[in-house]
C-alpha cells in the first residue's frame, strides 16, 4: 500500500482502491474518531457557518438603502474584483477536484463544504458587481496562469499548498483590506462573510499538510520548494499589475504585502504545533517555502521602501514592474478569447 504521501503526490486511480472498507469498520476507535476528527470539523463549521447569498446581500443592500458605489472607484475596484472574482471560481473547481480525489474521509469531507462555499462566494459576488453597476474585467496574465496551473495540477500536495495556503491566505488577507476601506458598506460587510469562509479553507491545508509534508523524500521537497516559489513570484508579478488599482482604492499594498508575511508566519507556526510530538525538527512543515523574519523585512523594504529609495532601488523596481506589464500582457494575449 502507497504512504500517504506517496498517494497526494500520485493518485491512483478507483480501479485500485475504492471502495476502502476498513471505511465501514465499527471499532471502538474508529467510531471516536469519526466524532471528533479535527479535519472532518471543518465541514461540520461550514455546515454550522453557512449563510444564504441571495438572503444576506438583499438583507444588505436594504438595510444600506441599496449600493451606492462611488463612481471614480468604479474602474479600480472593477480590477481588483476580476481577481477576487475568477480566483473563487479556480477555487470552486480546485476543492471540487480535492473533493473527488483526496481518499482521506475528514479530508473529503472538508474539501466538500468548501465546495458550496466557493460556489456561494462566486455567485454572489457576481451578483453584487453586476447590481452595483461594475463591469466584470478579464483576468491578468500572471493571475490566469497561475490559477490554471492549481487547476491542472494532478499533484494533490501542489494542490492543497498552493490553494490552501498560497491563494486563500492572500484572499483572507485582501479581503480583510478591502473591507476595512471602507469603501461600500454593503460591500464592507459581505466581505465579513467571505474571510470568516477562506479561514476554514486555510484550515484544511493547516490540517492535513503536516503529515503528508513529514512523508517528503529531500527530491520531492525540493521539487516542493520550486513549485511554490515559483508561485510567490507569480504572485509578484501579479501585485506589479494590480497594486496600483488597490492604491486608487486608498488601500497600502505594502501594509497587505506585511500582513499576508504576518499570516504566513501564523500559518507555520500552527502547522508547527499541529504534531508538537516532532519538536524542533519541523518535519511537519518540510518542502515549504519559508523565509524568516530579517528576509521578510529584506523582502518588504526592496518592494516598499518606508523611506525615499536610492536611485538603483528606483530604477530595479521600474525595470522590474516594466517587464511584469509585458510580461502580464503577453500571457493575456495568448489566453482563449
Ligand atoms: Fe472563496
Ligand atoms: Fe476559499
Amino acid at each position: 500500500m502507497a504512504t500517504l504521501t506517496e498517494r497526494w503526490l500520485r493518485p491512483s486511480r478507483p480501479r485500485t482502491h475504492f471502495p476502502q472498507y476498513e471505511l465501514g469498520d465499527a471499532s471502538i476507535v474508529g467510531m471516536a474518531q469519526a466524532r471528533t476528527d479535527t479535519v472532518a470539523r471543518i465541514y461540520h463549521k461550514g455546515h454550522e457557518q453557512a449563510w444564504d447569498g441571495r438572503t444576506t446581500l438583499d438583507e444588505l443592500v436594504a438595510k444600506h438603502g441599496g449600493i451606492h458605489f462611488p463612481e471614480d472607484k468604479k474602474r479600480a475596484f472593477g480590477k481588483v474584483a476580476s481577481v477576487l472574482l475568477w480566483g473563487e471560481l479556480a477555487a470552486w473547481s480546485i476543492s471540487a477536484d480535492l473533493a473527488v480525489k483526496l481518499e482521506d474521509t475528514p479530508a473529503k469531507m472538508a474539501a466538500s463544504s468548501q465546495v458550496f462555499d466557493e460556489a456561494r462566494h462566486f455567485y454572489v459576488l457576481r451578483d453584487y458587481l453586476w447590481r452595483a453597476g461594475i463591469e466584470v474585467e478579464r483576468l491578468g496574465g500572471w493571475s490566469r496562469r497561475l490559477l490554471v496551473e492549481l487547476l491542472e495540477t494532478d499533484n494533490l500536495l501542489y494542490k492543497v499548498v498552493g490553494m490552501q495556503l498560497l491563494v486563500e491566505s492572500t484572499a483572507v488577507v485582501m479581503f480583510r483590506a478591502i473591507a476595512d476601506a471602507k469603501i461600500e458598506p454593503v460591500l464592507t460587510e459581505l466581505l465579513y462573510y467571505f474571510e470568516r469562509d477562506e479561514a476554514r479553507h486555510v484550515g484544511l491545508g493547516v490540517l492535513t499538510l503536516p503529515q503528508v509534508l513529514e512523508g517528503l523524500s529531500d527530491r520531492d521537497a525540493l521539487a516542493l520548494w520550486w513549485f511554490q516559489t515559483r508561485m510567490q513570484l507569480e504572485m509578484i508579478a501579479s501585485g506589479f499589475i494590480i497594486n496600483p488599482a488597490f492604491l486608487e482604492l486608498g488601500i497600502d499594498p505594502a501594509a497587505m504585502n506585511l500582513q499576508g508575511f504576518r499570516y504566513h508566519n501564523e500559518i507555520l507556526r500552527r502547522m508547527k504545533k499541529v504534531r508538537p510530538d516532532r519538536g524542533t525538527e519541523q518535519k511537519s512543515i518540510k518542502g515549504l517555502f519559508k523565509l524568516s523574519r530579517a528576509g521578510q523585512d529584506r523582502l518588504q523594504e526592496l518592494f516598499f521602501p518606508s523611506k525615499p529609495p536610492s536611485m538603483w532601488q528606483r530604477t530595479l523596481l521600474g525595470a522590474m514592474a516594466a517587464v511584469a506589464e509585458r510580461t502580464d500582457r503577453w500571457l493575456a494575449a495568448r489566453a482563449p478569447a
